[in-house]
């Protein structure tokens, strides 16, 4: 048995087997083990990052998909060669991207990509974007990568195999209280009038050591993971923005749930992700914020 790469490019000792035709399917699902999934997922998601650092030294080529929803060209040619690699590897996983260009098939195997997180940060400029890659199995979630080809910063993670920074073990913070804690959140493209985080980010601003708007939730999850940041939270997050982030977390030992305590299903209208020890303390205030008025003023 020969292992190859199936694009025939460049040979590698790692990724492929060629089975005779009629095995390939059922052998290829049996070869693939999470952390033989994470390897394609790394490899794919550092030629994106090159394609993304080339466009970034380019004045960016910027039009919009709302009213502040930016979309650049690096993100589509950064989308267009992920979705090809990973067809190429797992022509019978579906793959969902947030441009659209992904591929359905009767698989239990979904890819989630986000090709471009952090596309405002990335077309002013900002160094601060990432490429989100997620492998999930009837919802469970095997493999990530989130990626920022600037900072060279490599964070993976494999279902059982704990998480990594540039191959380095990661965990998350051990801080045990809110008041001497470091949040990170994030706000919409989309009805930004709608989203009450505003509220949110008043009352967690005053009652720990600060919140940061990093502009990649998929960076902001990894912080959470690597302990740079102690918790996140955020609305209306789809996908491919939080599918890699919530395993790194799991993996480096935090905690991923809604305000109300249940597991975090992804595209879930909330998502609250912490370092396992303020989990509690972060929820009830965001359920006590959620239970009041709106439209009220935000001081208190
Ligand atoms: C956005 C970023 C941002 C978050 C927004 C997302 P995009 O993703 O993750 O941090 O606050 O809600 O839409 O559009 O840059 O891929
Ligand atoms: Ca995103
Ligand atoms: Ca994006």
């Amino acid at each position: 048995m020969e292992i190859h790469r199936a694009s025939g490019r460049k040979k590698s000792p790692t990724l492929m087997v060629q089975w005779t035709a009629p095995q390939r399917a059922g052998q290829r699902r049996a070869f693939f083990m999470s952390k033989d999934y994470l390897q394609a997922a790394i490899e794919i998601a550092r030629e994106a990052g090159k394609i993304l650092r080339e466009e970034f030294d380019r004045p960016a080529q910027i039009s919009y998909k709302g009213d502040v929803d930016l979309v650049t060209q690096a993100d589509k040619r950064s989308e267009k060669w992920i979705v090809a690699r990973l067809q190429e590897y797992f022509p019978e996983h579906s793959v969902a991207a947030e441009e659209g260009s992904g591929q359905e098939h009767n698989s239990d195997f979904r890819w989630h990509v986000d090709p471009l997180d952090g596309t405002t940060n990335f077309a002013h400029g900002y160094p601060c974007f990432s490429i989100s890659i997620a492998l999930a199995q009837r919802g469970n979630l095997l493999a990530a990568v989130v990626y920022n080809p600037f900072y060279e910063e490599l964070f993976a993670a494999a279902r059982g195999a704990g998480a990594t920074l540039n191959g380095k073990p990661i965990s998350v913070a051990k801080n045990t209280s809110l008041s001497t804690s470091l949040l990170c959140t994030g706000f919409p493209v989309h009805k930004r009038l709608a989203n009450p985080n505003i509220h949110y980010y008043w009352d967690f601003t005053l009652r720990s050591h600060g919140v940061r708007r990093d502009g990649s939730a998929a960076l902001d999850l990894a912080s959470v993971a690597a302990g740079r940041f102690d918790g996140f939270w955020e609305f209306g997050l789809k996908p491919w923005d939080t599918a890699a982030g919530v395993l790194l977390v799991e993996e480096a030992g935090g905690k991923v749930s809604d305000f109300s305590g249940q597991p975090y299903q992804l595209g879930g209208p909330m998502i609250l992700a912490t370092n396992g020890l303020i989990h509690e303390e972060m929820r009830q205030v965001a359920f006590e914020i959620s239970q009041r008025d709106p439209a009220a003023p935000l001081r208190r």
